[in-house]
């Protein structure tokens, strides 16, 4: 058999516990699987003292991580501590530029600083490799890389935020109030004490700006990306939306054509009997839509040490049997130039939701406002709230141009009836 593969693991958490206990249990079947073991030969955490409920024996120790990098026992540096910036950035940095692989799980680092660290793989001949940090253990970024090598791409789309998900499914089954679920979620350990990253919609725009290169071989960029979160998404819109036919989703949605590239996340209504809009609480699902093989669609969780441990090893897995292609394709030595679609060009269909004084007058002004800007109302429904409270009601349009939409909307915003911001949610006709 080969020389082991050794390797140093920078954070022992949720996700490098997962690593250390997966390559304990499967060391043997791993080492057939690839011709040769997949050793860890050293770690670095904050608290050597923690018990993590891992044998870390006959394991080196180092207090800091940035050890790693120049450790000669070690060949290939699993980065999993987090954070786009510090000690991960600086790590990865370092192993790369020592012309040791690296693995990570950190999506933030790749979506802010991967083109300029896979520059530095290809031109140190070693791998960067990231498939746990989109979508947890669903192997997306090998089906796009690979599986899918031969088709063009035109789209890409996905649930890539369980905590998201959770909230908005558990919003729809008992009712309750986007800061009532979050609360719960925050208890039980699937929503982070600060979920700001999560709910406003950062962390699905780091796995889109990911998957976006990986799946059209575009230069990676996730400051062009327009993101709204689920803050604003209220248990009536779930109803009204369920009431249409549809499911509220936060979706990552990539389009990729001849006038340049489109990255946007935000709530989608989508309909009920799409493959999509069924998939609920903490799970990940990806589509992905090629010329030749139509639309291929992955599922499974995307969070956890179990399926996070999973990807992580099969990066390990490949790199062990000599795989070191380019990190993102094409390599970002000879990528081209792409044009990014501002919100404005987008046109879709929209639902909206205004809470206006129930007053004679008040359907032919907002009717007017639509009409000056060619929106084109699809469908209507209203809810009484009550004697002397504001009433309830929602329409959906026919496909409109962003711009326009938001010009109406802001006109309706400013009549003398309306009770509260209007709530305005896209609908995707996947
Ligand atoms: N959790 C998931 O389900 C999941 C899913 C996909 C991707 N990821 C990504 O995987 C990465 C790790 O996430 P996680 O959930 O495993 O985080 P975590 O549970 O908070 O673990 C972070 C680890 O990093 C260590 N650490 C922090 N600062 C350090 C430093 N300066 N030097 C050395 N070690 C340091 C911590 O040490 P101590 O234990 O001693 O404090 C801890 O072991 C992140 O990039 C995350 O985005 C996580």
């Amino acid at each position: 058999m080969n020389k082991p593969l050794r390797v140093g693991v920078a954070g022992l958490g949720t996700v490098g516990g997962g690593v250390l206990q997966l390559l304990n249990r499967h060391g043997a079947l791993i080492a057939h699987r690839c011709g040769r073991e997949i050793r860890v030969t050293a770690v670095s955490a904050r608290h050597k003292g923690r018990d993590r409920g891992i044998a870390l024996d006959g394991i080196a120790w180092h207090d800091d991580a940035m050890a790693l990098a120049s450790d000669a026992n070690v060949d290939v540096v699993v980065e999993l501590i987090g954070g786009a910036d510090g000690i991960a950035a600086e790590l990865v940095e370092a192993a790369l530029n020592a012309g040791k692989s690296v693995v990570t799980g950190n999506k933030a680092l790749i979506a802010r600083h991967g083109p300029r660290l896979a520059a530095l793989a290809e031109k140190k001949a070693v791998a960067l490799r990231f498939e746990a940090a989109v979508a947890g253990g669903i192997p997306v970024v090998k089906a796009l890389s690979e599986g899918l090598a031969g088709n063009s791409l035109s789209r890409i789309y996905g649930i890539l935020n369980g905590t998201c998900n959770y909230i908005l499914t558990e919003m729809e089954y008992t009712g309750r109030a986007f800061a009532d679920v979050l609360a719960e979620a925050q208890q039980l350990g699937y929503a982070e004490a600060d979920p700001s990253f999560d709910v406003d919609g950062i962390d699905t725009a780091h796995k889109l700006a990911i998957l976006a290169s990986v799946a059209f071989g575009t230069p990676l960029d996730f400051e062009s990306i327009f993101i709204e979160g689920i803050r604003q998404v209220t248990p009536l819109d779930i109803e009204f939306a369920a009431e249409l036919g549809y499911r509220i989703k936060l979706i990552g949605i990539a389009t990729h054509g001849e006038k340049g590239l489109l990255q946007r996340v935000h709530p989608c209504l989508v309909a009920a009997d799409k493959a999509i809009a069924a998939v609920n609480g903490v799970f990940n699902a990806v589509v992905a839509e090629g010329d030749f093989v139509g639309q291929t669609v992955y599922q499974g969780r995307g969070a956890g040490a179990g399926p996070t441990a999973s990807a992580v090893a099969a990066d390990l897995i490949d790199i062990a049997q000599g795989h070191i292609h380019a990190v993102l394709s094409p390599p970002v030595a000879g990528a081209g130039k792409t044009r990014n679609l501002a919100m404005d060009g987008y046109e879709g269909r929209y639902y909206v939701r205004l809470s206006v004084d129930d007053q004679p007058g008040v359907i032919a002004e907002i009717a007017a406002a639509l009409r000056d800007e060619a929106v084109s109302m699809e469908e209507l429904l209203q809810r009484p709230n009550g004697s002397g409270h504001p009433v309830s009601f929602v329409m959906t349009t026919h496909a409109v141009a962003e711009a326009k939409m938001m010009r109406a909307l802001a006109r309706i915003a400013r009549l003398p009836f309306i009770a509260e911001k209007p709530e305005v949610i896209r609908i995707e006709t996947f």
